[in-house]
């Protein structure tokens, strides 16, 4: 079996989804469970891009010690500067240059003539060998490359000093067979080859990422770039967890084999989703909702009798598990400890009281608290408190069917001071959401809201995901609450405060720019 190395990028490719903002402690619990599932690299960010990306990077590097840890960068001197302060203290430091290569992107973006590109990429990687004991290199938009030109510059970079050769299909135009064919002509072409390892990276446009990469496997890749869930740029990436079963359950095709532990593969997809507010589609393989329910008669029937009739890829394989019931009204704080750590969070006594305190309000309305419920209570506690920002105090909305809904909101600031506003709307959460923009003093537009129940039955949790523009940025944001309007108040009330968070660290940015 040929082992295949995992390359997620998640944090980078994936965060560059529409709306997808993360904070840093979002993007260390996306880390740690990264290294859990035993992805082989993390792609923590673009230090270069903004001082949250480099902070978040640095600190993923320091946290994170069973896989390599590595950040994008363009090929100029700054960039790897930067890339090098983030990474330094990383298990593996790696680095991840790139420049584009096709005709199209040298000519109308880089304005560089091709021998220039050669020049640009060697100089880069010979730069950052001072620093880096492993680099990867990507020749951006590499499948509408001219393939000669191709072979010319990866003999060069590769001549340089890098380690690995990624192939990315940046706008997801290739199909499978192409993808391959670039493969085999490279391996043919490049005449020091064998000192590289060979990567593929897929985007989605076409609906081929999944299948491309394992085309590139066929043809010699080594390493698959991906993200969980496949998010990502427009269409998104190849999604790993896709990758990886595939090359599981048909390991009598591939005789390929990754070092992931499938039964994180599940976990990996809901914090995913439920950390970028990125729905998983019912029907999306591996992970979706359906991918395990059978709904016609016949297949009952022949799953009832024996599962292989219908069900290639058993639910276990990738952790699902049913939703379990842990806790009740009389579990203590001990009880709670000790689950939160099975669902493998780790919160400081601070926030385990603090639990603690939601757990018990919970359970005197709740009669069955799940995981779900559960996790749910965690995230609004790890990763929801924005206390620089806006917490809600009080809502009280009216409704009738024969009156105007009417809201009134009471909000702090991050500074303690109390702010009181009241609005109409033509339903319940419009009077509700105008009332908190008067709040914010600024125009929220409303971009997408949906909302689910986090576990079943009358007394679920209502989970809120919304997604907001505000001064030109876009961010999502999530609100827990037995009641569907206080769900809805406080995901508004997040999202803003994201974009609030997100100004003032370009405030500190241009500050650190200025001095
Ligand atoms: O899609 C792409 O080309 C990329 C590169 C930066 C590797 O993400
Ligand atoms: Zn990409």
């Amino acid at each position: 079996m040929r082992k295949i190395n995992i390359f997620d990028t998640t944090l980078r490719d994936g965060e560059q989804s529409a709306g997808v903002n993360l904070n840093l402690a979002e993007k260390l619990e996306i880390a740690r469970q990264l290294e859990r599932l035993g992805v082989d690299i993390i792609e923590a960010g673009f230090p270069a891009a903004s001082k949250g990306d480099f902070q978040a990077v640095k600190q993923i590097a320091e946290t994170i010690r069973n896989c390599s840890v590595t950040g994008l960068s363009r090929s100029v001197q700054s960039d790897i500067d930067a890339a090098w302060e983030a990474l330094k203290g990383g298990a593996e430091p790696r680095l991840h240059l790139f420049i584009a290569t096709s005709p199209i992107h040298m000519h109308y973006k880089l304005r560089m003539r091709p021998e220039e590109v050669i020049e640009a990429a060697v100089s880069a990687v010979k730069y950052a060998k001072k620093y880096f004991p492993i680099i990867q290199w990507s020749a951006e938009d590499a499948c509408r490359s001219d393939l000669p030109f191709l072979a010319a510059i990866i003999t060069e970079v590769i001549k340089a000093g890098a380690n690995v050769i990624n192939i990315p299909d940046t706008v997801g135009y290739i199909t499978p067979k192409e993808y391959g064919e670039i493969f085999t002509y490279l391996t043919k072409n490049v005449q020091n080859i064998e000192k590289v390892s060979l990567s593929a990276h897929c985007h989605d446009d076409l609906g081929m990422a999944v299948a491309n990469s394992l085309a590139a496997i066929e043809h010699g890749a080594t390493q698959i770039e991906g993200t969980i869930n496949g998010i990502g740029e427009r269409a998104g990436n190849a999604a790993l967890e896709e990758v990886a079963v595939a090359l599981y359950i048909r390991k009598d095709y591939y005789q390929a084999t990754t070092r992931l532990n499938l039964q994180e593969v599940k976990r990996t997809s809901n914090l995913v989703s439920k950390l970028t507010g990125m729905p998983v589609p019912p029907n999306k393989a591996v992970v979706g909702k359906n991918a395990f329910a059978h709904e016609s008669g016949i297949h009952q029937d022949g799953v009832l009798k024996e599962k292989t009739t219908y069900e290639i890829i058993s639910p276990e394989l990738v952790g699902v598990h049913s939703n379990s019931m842990v806790l009740g009204k009389h579990s203590g704080r001990h009880a709670l400890r000790n689950r939160v750590a099975e669902l493998g969070y780790t919160l400081t006594e601070e926030e385990i009281n603090k639990l603690f305190v939601r757990f018990k309000e919970l359970a005197d309305k709740k009669k069955d608290i799940t995981d779900d419920d559960l996790v749910a209570l965690i995230f609004e506690e790890k990763f929801d408190q924005f206390k620089d920002f806006y917490q809600l105090s009080s809502i009280q909305v009216q409704y009738g069917t024969k009156q105007i809904p009417t809201a009134v909101v009471v909000l702090t600031d991050g500074k303690g001071n109390e702010i009181q506003e009241a609005a109409t709307g033509a339903g319940s959460v419009e009077a509700l959401y105008n009332t908190l923009e008067r709040c914010f003093q600024t125009t929220v537009k409303l971009l997408d809201y949906r909302i689910e129940s986090v576990s079943g039955g009358r007394d679920a949790l209502a989970q809120v995901f919304v997604k907001v523009r505000v001064n030109e940025i876009e961010t999502s944001g999530r609100g827990t609450a037995q009641d569907v309007l206080e769900a809805s108040a406080k995901a508004y009330i997040n999202a803003v405060n994201r974009v609030f968070m997100i100004e003032k660290m370009r405030e500190e940015n241009q500050k650190v720019a200025i001095n």
